[in-house]
């Protein structure tokens, strides 16, 4: 698929706006994306992608769960703790997000990355049931980068318990390749290492 124009949606005021709105629904949502945003950076990079690739991957990454503002319902606390209907109509929330960011003429990428974020490398992700490289390139980047946040949070599964950095690593490491692209997970856990031997690093010449 091939990009769009950004447009004036694509701008850091109007990004931030939506943020605040998904923000209210969704509260910890604000600080999600940030990471998530850091993270798919620092994966991208990983990956020598392009500075386009990494700026729609940043939006992406800002506005993944954008479907959420058309929710009927209001607050999503936790979607673990959602009742089993809510939680069908919850699963829509890659479908509409996509439909939103094409409203908004924002890149094709991006709509592609909302879309893929929930999917699975073994298909049986929703909402789609894509499958391995079925998934774009920057669905599978965002549904790592999510996932990762959300043990560090512990909202990875119902009931789960806020993980280290390393235990949310192993987590991904344990489901590569029935849920995550493992060259992804591998590329994350690189770029981590990295950024903790320039922290040492600086730290030490510091
Ligand atoms: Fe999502």
């Amino acid at each position: 698929m091939t990009g769009k124009g950004t447009g004036a949606v694509g701008s850091t005021a109007s990004v931030r706006l939506l943020v605040t709105l998904i923000d209210d629904r969704q509260p910890g949502y604000r600080q999600h994306a940030e990471s998530v945003a850091r993270l798919t950076r620092m994966v991208g990079l990983q990956l020598g992608l392009d500075a386009c690739a990494l700026e729609n991957l940043r939006m992406s990454a800002f506005l993944h769960d954008i479907g959420s503002l058309r929710l009927p319902f209001g607050h999503v606390g936790s979607r673990w703790k959602l009742a089993a209907e809510e939680r069908r109509i919850w699963e829509t929330h890659p479908v509409t997000g996509a439909c939103l960011v094409r409203i908004l003429d924002l890149p094709s990428e991006v709509e592609c990355a909302i879309l893929g974020h929930h999917e699975r490398w073994d298909g049986s992700g929703y909402p789609n049931g894509l499958s391995r490289t079925q998934v774009p390139l920057p669905g599978r980047i965002l549904g790592v980068c999510d996932a990762y946040d959300e043990a560090l949070s512990g909202q990875l599964e119902m009931n789960a318990q806020r993980l280290s950095e390393s235990e949310a690593l192993d987590r991904l490491r344990s489901e590569a390749r029935r849920r995550f692209d493992q060259n992804i997970v591998l590329a994350l856990s690189d770029a981590l290492d990295q950024e903790r031997e320039i922290s040492a690093l600086t730290r030490v010449v510091g």
